[in-house]
């Protein structure tokens, strides 16, 4: 991405947590249109997730250079860090970095399960960058343009997705801790099982969700037993929830009875059980005009759009806490997505594509459409 950026004479720079953009003209120093996204992934992701966004970006600045095309105002793309946050919680690190939402020095020590720290490996990888902070001065606008991750494009036969929000996001790590035993010679009743207790949390979110309704989304992704053998109740279990709706009130709630049967099932079955929030992000509105930019701009090219709110977590959603901030959306075959199995087939790639440059050419203001 940097060499590609730095290929179309792109002023590059790299912030302290690894953030890339790359600015056209490259003397522009006044607020730009920003689009991007990440090129991290879960660690068994797709090629979509995040890439689209990023090469899209770049693919627009190429067009504008090689048109040469003038914009009343810079253009600029962006590379977030650790926008996944599976290995570095929370996920829109980078991001939630360069808007202010938490400070460099709390980023830089974010350390992973496997015992690697952000600001290491950073350092290590030589994108520990110099810039103090990639948004110093705030862009006129942000877009991002992404793969939708789930089924409703697909299924509706629409190409575009004009993304109005952003769902709540609530990660916790959820430590149990009992007593590693026999397990042929120690009696039920006396059981301290902490694998057990990490099964019992794992179906009781299911139970959340019929609860709370269709909004409420709960997943246990990681369960890790200690010491993890056949002929031993598990002493310890690491978990994690991810809890998800678009409504803060419902997911508050959530919260709540999930710390309530961790209480109850502490006291039932005599282990301890500790909590760790890994991230938490109140649902997010984007801009209306941007919504309706993306729309009127697919309008013009003679592409189907529906407005739909993201389950997946992004970077706009950091980014619309200091300018006007929007998304396009592109259909997921299958609605398959963190899977290597993750599609989008060409066509909809080069629609959101085109959609992009339209919605940047619109913002910047085209000097020579
Ligand atoms: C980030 O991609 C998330 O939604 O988990
Ligand atoms: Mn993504
Ligand atoms: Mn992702």
């Amino acid at each position: 991405v940097v060499s590609w950026l730095r290929d179309l004479g792109t002023r590059v720079e790299v912030d302290r947590v690894g953030n890339i953009t790359g600015t056209w003209p490259p003397d522009g120093f006044e607020p730009a249109v920003l689009v991007g996204s990440h090129i991290d992934s879960v660690r068994a992701g797709g090629r979509y997730d995040g890439a689209l966004g990023v090469l899209a970006g770049i693919e627009v600045l190429e067009t504008l250079i090689s048109g040469g095309v003038e914009t009343a105002r810079p253009v600029a793309v962006a590379s977030f860090t650790d926008e996944e946050g599976s290995r570095f919680p929370p996920d829109m690190l980078g991001s939630l970095v360069a808007v202010g939402g938490m400070s460099l020095e709390e980023a830089l020590d974010v350390t992973a399960p496997d015992g690697a720290v952000l600001g290491d490996e950073l350092a290590r990888i030589g994108y520990s960058g110099a810039s103090p902070c990639l948004l110093a001065v705030a862009p006129a606008a942000y877009i991002e343009l992404h793969v939708e991750q789930g089924p409703r494009l697909e299924h509706a036969g629409v190409p575009i997705g004009a993304v109005t929000g952003v769902q709540g996001i609530s990660w916790a790590e959820i430590t149990v801790s009992g007593q590693a035993n026999h397990a042929g010679t120690t009696p039920m009743d006396l059981r301290r099982d902490a694998g057990h207790v990490a099964a019992s949390i794992a179906t009781y979110v299911r139970t959340l969700c019929d609860r709370l309704g269709p909004s409420q989304l709960a997943t246990v992704g990681r369960i890790e037993l200690a010491p993890n053998l056949v002929n031993v109740v598990a002493g310890s279990a690491v978990l994690t929830v991810d809890l998800r709706n678009t409504d803060d009130d419902a997911l508050a709630e959530a919260e709540r009875l999930l710390a309530v049967r961790c209480a109850e099932l502490a006291a039932d079955e005599h282990v301890t059980i500790t909590t760790r929030t890994l991230a938490r992000y109140a649902p997010v509105e984007f801009d209306p005009e941007a919504v309706a930019l993306v729309e009127a701009v697919s309008a013009g090219l003679g592409l189907a759009s529906m407005r739909l709110p993201s389950g997946a977590g992004h970077d706009a959603q950091m980014l619309a806490r200091v300018c006007p901030a929007g998304m396009i959306f592109v259909p997921s075959a299958g609605g398959i997505s963190h899977n290597p199995a993750e599609h989008t087939d060409d066509e909809y790639l080069e629609a959101g594509a085109n959609v992009l440059l339209r919605c940047v050419l619109h913002l910047a203001g085209a000097v020579t459409p």
